[in-house]
Order: C-alpha cells, then sequence, then structure tokens
C-alpha cells in the first residue's frame, strides 16, 4: 500500500485574499486547523478608506478598484499576528493561497529587480510601494468594460465561440476585457507593464520573490486561455491587446510547485528554506476542494461578499451564461459556476434599512413572514449584477390571487415599497430563487443531492433555511465558513504530495476513508424544506424568471 500520508509535525498554510479581507489558515498533518488569521481591510488598514475593500469610481460607470499596495500590507501584518500568535514557521512545509478571481496587477517594467531583492528587515509595503505601472487594481465588481466585451465577442467569432474557447462569453470583470480596457486608456501604463499578475499569481509571487505563474483554473476566469489546451489561446491574445503573451507569463497546474519561499521570509520570519509555495489559485476553486466537492449531485453555495454556486462535472459544454473552469485538484475535471454581484453586502444594506443594523433583527424579521412572502417578489441590485446583467436599481412585485398551485388568474403589479419584514423575505427568496432557475438552466442537478454552504452569510441559519426550502434538499457545512483559505492549505498539502511522489496524486489520498476526522468533515446544517413547498416555489420562481425577462429586455446591457 502506498503510503500519502504527509509527515508528521509539520503544517500547511493557506490564504485567502479576498474582496474584504486577507485571511489565513494552517493544517496540521492530519488535516486539523491549528491556527486562523484574519486581517479585515476597512477596519485594520482604514488609512486607504475603502469601503468594502473597494474603491467605487463615481467618475466612470461600474469602475471598481482596489489598492495593490493595501493587499501587499495586509500580508505583513498577517505574518506579524501568526508571529505573535507564536506558530512555529519553521514546521511550514508548503503554503498556497486563494485570490478573488478576475482582479489583476500590473507590475511596473524593472520590478522583477526589486521582488528578488527584498530587504528582511523592512516591511514588503516599504519595499513595493513603486513597483507597479497601476496603483489601482480592477477586481471582479467591476463592470466598466461592456465595449471592450462587445469587441473581444465580436473578434473571435461571436459570444458561443468563445464561450467554446475560453469557458465563458466575454464577462465585464474578466482579465480579458480588463486589460483591453487599460490598453485603450491608459496605453503608456500598459506598454510600462512588464507582467500581469492575477491576484492569485501576485501573492504567490510576492511569496516566492519573482513572478510566479498563472494556474490553470483561475486562468480560465480571463478570457484568454484556451480550456481545452489549457494554453493561451493566440486568437484571443491577439483579439485583447499587443504584446500580451510575454506579460502573462507561463501558465501551469494548480497543484505544480510555484516556488520555494523566498529568502525575505526564511530570514524575516524563520521560515524553513525548503518550504514550498504551491501554486495560487481562485477563491471559488480552492472552496471547491477545501468542501471537497467530488460528486456531481452536489452543489457548493458560498455566501462571501459575491454569492456564487458551483459543481463538478466530466465534460465542459459551452454556455452564454456561468463559467467552466478546470477543477483545481482533478487532472481532467471540470468546476461549473455561477457568480452573483448582490450576495452580502446587498443583504447588508436591507439589513441597515430594515432590521436595525442586526443580523438577529434580520432573522427575526424573516421569521416573522411566511414561505412565499403572500406573492411578493423583489429585485434587489445594489451594484450593477452579472445574473441577469442588469444596472442598479430595486424592483418590486405583488402576484394578486397567488396561492402557489398554478399562476392561472394570478396577476402582479408593480410596487414602491414592502413593509420591512416582507423587504427582507423578498430579498432572500429572490436571490435563491434565482439561484435555482439560473442553477436548473445551466443543468446543474435539481433538486441536488445536498447543498454546502460556506462563505460568510453561510454563518447564518435563518438563510441556510431558505435555501433549504428554496432546492428542496439538505444544506450542509464544514467546521469553518472559510473555505477558501482551508482549501488553500488543503491544497498546499496536496501541492506538497504531489512533488513528494513526482507525479500527479488524486486529493482524496491524503484523507481516504478518515474524512470524518478532519476539520473537512461536512455536517448537516438545515434539512430540506417540505416538499409540496419546494414545487409551490418552482411555480414562484417561473413567474420570477418572466419578470426578470422582461426587465433584461427593457434594462438590460449586453
Ligand atoms: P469575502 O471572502 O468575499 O471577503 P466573506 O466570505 O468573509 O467575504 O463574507 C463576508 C460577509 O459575510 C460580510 O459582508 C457579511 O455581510 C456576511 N456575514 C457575516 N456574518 C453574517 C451573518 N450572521 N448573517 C448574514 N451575513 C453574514
Ligand atoms: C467569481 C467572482 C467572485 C470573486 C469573489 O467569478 O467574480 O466570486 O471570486 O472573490
Amino acid at each position: 500500500m502506498e503510503n500519502y500520508s504527509l509527515p508528521q509535525g509539520s503544517y500547511f498554510l493557506g490564504f485567502d485574499s479576498s474582496t474584504q479581507s486577507l485571511k489565513a489558515t494552517v493544517l496540521d498533518a492530519s488535516l486539523n486547523i491549528v491556527a486562523k488569521e484574519i486581517v479585515n481591510f476597512d477596519s485594520e488598514l482604514s488609512h486607504y478608506k475603502t469601503k468594502d475593500g473597494v474603491y467605487r469610481d463615481a467618475s466612470v460607470n461600474g469602475r471598481i478598484v482596489s489598492p495593490t499596495i493595501m493587499w501587499v500590507e495586509a500580508l505583513d501584518l498577517i505574518f506579524q499576528r501568526l508571529e505573535k500568535s507564536k506558530l512555529e514557521f519553521g514546521k511550514i512545509a508548503a503554503v498556497s493561497g486563494s485570490g478573488q478571481q478576475h482582479g489583476s496587477v500590473y507590475w511596473k517594467n524593472g520590478s522583477s529587480g526589486i521582488l528578488s531583492s527584498l530587504d528582511p528587515k523592512k516591511p514588503l509595503t516599504d519595499q513595493l510601494g513603486d513597483a507597479f505601472s497601476l496603483k489601482e487594481s480592477p477586481i471582479w465588481m467591476d463592470s466598466s468594460t461592456t465595449e471592450q466585451c462587445k469587441a473581444i465577442e465580436k473578434a473571435v467569432g461571436g459570444a458561443m465561440e468563445l464561450s467554446k474557447l475560453t469557458g465563458s462569453r466575454a464577462y465585464e470583470r474578466f482579465t480579458g476585457p480588463q486589460i483591453r480596457r487599460i490598453f485603450e486608456t491608459q496605453p503608456e501604463a500598459y506598454s510600462n507593464t512588464e507582467r500581469i499578475s492575477l491576484v492569485s499569481s501576485f501573492m504567490a509571487s510576492l511569496l516566492i520573490g519573482s513572478y510566479a505563474g498563472i494556474d490553470h483554473t483561475d486562468g480560465a476566469g480571463m478570457n484568454l486561455m484556451d480550456i481545452k489546451l489549457r494554453a493561451w489561446s493566440k486568437t484571443v491574445l491577439e483579439a485583447t491587446a499587443p504584446g500580451l503573451e510575454e506579460k502573462l507569463g507561463k501558465l501551469a497546474p494548480a497543484y505544480a510547485v510555484a516556488g520555494l519561499i523566498a529568502p525575505y521570509f526564511v530570514e524575516r520570519y524563520h521560515f524553513d528554506r525548503n518550504c514550498l509555495i504551491i501554486q495560487w489559485s481562485g477563491d471559488n476553486p480552492n472552496s471547491l476542494a477545501g468542501l471537497t466537492l467530488n460528486t456531481p449531485g452536489d452543489l457548493a453555495i458560498s455566501l462571501g461578499t459575491s454569492d456564487t454556486v458551483f459543481g463538478i462535472t466530466t465534460e465542459h459544454k459551452p454556455c452564454l451564461e456561468g463559467h467552466v473552469f478546470p477543477n483545481p485538484v482533478d487532472m481532467t475535471g471540470y468546476m461549473v459556476m455561477l457568480c452573483y454581484k448582490n450576495g452580502s453586502l446587498t443583504r447588508e444594506d436591507i439589513r441597515n434599512q430594515c432590521a436595525d443594523k442586526s443580523w438577529d433583527c434580520f432573522n427575526s424579521l424573516l421569521q416573522q413572514t411566511q414561505p412565499l412572502n403572500g406573492g411578493k417578489l423583489g429585485f434587489y441590485y445594489k451594484d450593477h449584477e452579472i445574473i441577469p446583467p442588469l444596472p442598479v436599481g430595486f424592483h418590486r412585485y405583488v402576484l394578486e390571487n397567488f396561492k402557489g398551485d398554478t399562476l392561472d388568474g394570478v396577476k402582479e403589479y408593480e410596487v414602491e415599497e414592502f413593509d420591512a419584514a416582507s423587504e427582507v423575505r423578498a430579498l432572500v427568496e429572490g436571490q435563491f430563487l434565482s439561484m435555482r432557475a439560473h442553477a436548473e438552466r445551466f443543468g446543474m442537478p435539481s433538486p441536488p443531492k445536498r447543498i454546502i454552504a460556506t462563505g460568510g452569510a453561510s454563518a447564518n441559519n435563518s438563510i441556510l433555511s431558505s435555501i433549504a426550502s428554496i432546492f428542496g434538499c439538505n444544506v450542509y457545512k464544514i467546521q469553518s465558513s472559510d473555505s477558501a483559505s482551508m482549501g488553500a492549505a488543503l491544497r498546499a498539502a496536496h501541492g506538497w504530495l504531489c512533488n513528494k511522489k513526482g507525479e500527479f496524486v488524486p486529493i482524496s489520498c491524503m484523507y481516504m476513508d478518515k474524512l470524518e476526522k478532519t476539520s473537512l468533515n461536512c455536517e448537516l446544517a438545515v434539512a430540506a424544506g417540505d416538499k409540496e413547498l419546494v414545487s409551490k416555489y418552482a411555480v414562484l420562481m417561473k413567474k420570477r424568471v418572466e419578470i426578470e425577462n422582461r426587465l433584461v429586455e427593457k434594462l438590460g446591457r449586453m
């Protein structure tokens, strides 16, 4: 029997550089959590004056960015915190991480020299302030590139062609359209850039002290990679910007070693000099790993800044909605995903307006109302939505005579407002009715065998309860709501093992039949709702789709 065990006494460190925070999770060799840390951007790095970790640029429609150096300072701070907590850095055998997907970093000509000669006596922030040709990184919330999306799709033969080639049609937040916009609007900054990193490969670059490659999985979120060949697509590169291939560097599998940890960290924090940095990947892909999603009937719902729903599949079916990425822990499989921009921040907004800024109050308002909300339906877009592509705005409807069994004789009319309790239910039901409808249309399992929930809002069982009723299945959770840093730590261990064996090994080898003894174990959070209610929700969902289609026809962007 092959030995797939991890070295006793060793640790595996996973980061999650996300929209609102940088998180870290440390696993031991039995895959149990031994340390966790978080740095919140707004409250702990308040000198950057971000709101929700970002700047919303009022002067350009849809432009949303974050200061690149803030992510560097968060890394300085989290290392100081981990040091203070007496984490023995010398025991860490491998490190990996998650980045918010699609966001990009622009390294100024000559910066590789700065990166390779970092002085361990000084914080990273003091040394990298001048390393970027753009000080602000466009992130996944940005929707300023509608024109660039249209142009790229046209140049490659249409939206479906691009989806066939790269796994997604053009999306405004995807890195290719973002790069094209920078090339068009800031040509000097573009030509003054020697390397473009994703948030994931950017953070990995800091850790190895040179430019890290982009991994195949996060690379699929750029509209630039041929998803079958897992190589840059010349056709789309040409449709995006000149001289792009050399600025992007090489692609690598997610399980590959990006490099050894840089001397900077060996000297400053006493890491072992053989500590491996495994390729970083996107936060959603790493969540897929952290939730040990490996059955096609299972769905994961992540309730972070964005809401996402994802699952696994063995084939790539091109589609005009949603995304296909390579599975980060399987050589041949794929992950499929839908992403909503109006997730936690929109729930927070309604909570602040209707529920006294308290989740307890929000939950009790939700419980004061009945499922189906007496036929009250709401569409809440605090930010430009991705699914469907609708602009900022709230739309509320009342369905007259709606009982849940039929739409015959049901008439709807639009209203200006709901009472507070109905508003809260309309928001929550609306978000998950939309998710169920689009997930079904995308071919995701319906009903799913089970749902595994994660992300900040998965702490809220009232929200999970609505999900169980709307989707009609049990909802599970793992011990930590931060599956992205957890998955990154797990992938650090996986990459370490693949490196040791000299070839790819299935990730399940690391936990075999003892998953329930690790911190990755899934436990039931909420049981499925009753079947009659699930079919009534299906009727309400049909109506919702009808109204949504009308809104898209009237107001839609693409
Ligand atoms: P990200 O990783 O995208 O930065 P997180 O997964 O850390 O985001 O989730 C942060 C969000 O979690 C916050 O914006 C907050 O609204 C939400 N959240 C935290 N606790 C609760 C709760 N009890 N109920 C609902 N939402 C919550
Ligand atoms: C996924 C997406 C978001 C970010 C958030 O396509 O845009 O979920 O990854 O961190």
